[in-house]
């Protein structure tokens, strides 16, 4: 399966041109930032890279990763949030799912298993998983979701790789349901903007009701769901900065546009976990 994905291009792009601060501040982690007080941001790069590995300690904590634990980290990127697991824990078994082997050559690169942990790296599409079932204690998909083929498809994947009582993590941009109808008519996800630089995400027009639903016809069980959108605002700043090096002359632009969205509370960023029975 191939997966178009423009603003991967632009970052491998960039990184191989030696471009610092795109190394430093989208290099390993590929999302948003968290920041506890983020009134205390202060829109450096350095500032930005330690909330972006808060937001994966985040999901992974939402996810109970224990030592010992077996966790699929679908969607890995370049491997930042394996890597984070890697420096945590203790004889973790990680494997690093990614449909874009470019990806898997750079995180393989950057991280080294430590602390007794294995690491592995697997190129195929989290929507059909090439593990057998009950093979996973925790799987994390931290803010890839969107880009899936299909999220009913890859929680029922989930469902059947994780053994009994296992749980599922991840962090997804979600529309306040009162926007929904807004969104549609205007076509937010698909205008030509958010192809051009996120490529496909049309399946992001989506609620925490919804994920309940879907969890459930799945076979899981939705536990918690946190808001966290006010705390990753000060992403926007750091991440229009590095797309002025973009190609595409309008990134900066559509990050605005999320900008505005998530600052009226329009789009949200929200971390859920999920458990399948024991
Ligand atoms: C915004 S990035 C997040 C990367 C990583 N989780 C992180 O937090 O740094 C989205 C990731 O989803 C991956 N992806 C998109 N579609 C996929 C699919 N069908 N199967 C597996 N990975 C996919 C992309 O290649 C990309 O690495």
């Amino acid at each position: 399966m191939e997966i178009e994905l423009p603003y991967f291009d632009m970052l491998l792009d960039a990184i191989a041109q030696g471009d610092r601060d795109t190394i430093d501040s989208f290099g390993t982690h590929v999302h948003w930032g968290y920041w506890p007080e983020p009134y205390q941001a202060d829109g450096t790069v350095a500032d930005f890279a330690s909330a972006a590995k808060r937001l994966s300690e985040c999901v992974y904590e939402a996810g109970g990763i224990k030592n010992g634990d077996r966790v699929l980290d679908a969607g890995c990127g370049f491997g930042g949030t394996t890597g984070c697991l890697n420096e945590r824990y203790e004889n973790l078994h990680v494997t690093g799912l990614n449909i874009d082997r470019r990806q898997l050559d750079r995180a393989e690169s950057l991280i080294k298993p430590i602390n007794n942990n294995a690491i592995d790296w697997i190129c195929a599409n989290a929507c059909e998983l090439p593990f057998p079932d009950n093979s996973f204690d925790r799987v994390l998909a931290v803010e890839c979701i969107f880009h899936f083929p299909s999220r009913e498809q890859f929680m029922r994947e989930v469902k059947r790789v994780l053994k009994p009582g296992g749980t599922l993590a991840l962090s997804d941009f979600m529309l306040w349901p009162i926007a929904v109808p807004l969104f549609k008519v205007l076509n937010f996800f698909a205008s030509e903007g958010i192809q051009q630089l996120y490529g496909d995400v049309g399946s992001t027009d989506f609620t925490v009701s919804a994920y309940r639903r879907l969890a459930t016809s799945a076979g899981l069980t939705l536990e918690t769901d946190f808001d966290i959108t006010r705390k990753t605002l000060p992403t926007y700043p750091v991440l229009k900065e590095i797309c002025r090096r973009f190609s595409f002359a309008d990134a900066e632009r559509v990050v605005e546009g999320q900008e505005r969205a998530s600052k009226f509370g329009l789009v949200r960023y929200i971390v859920l976990s999920f458990r399948s029975p024991s």
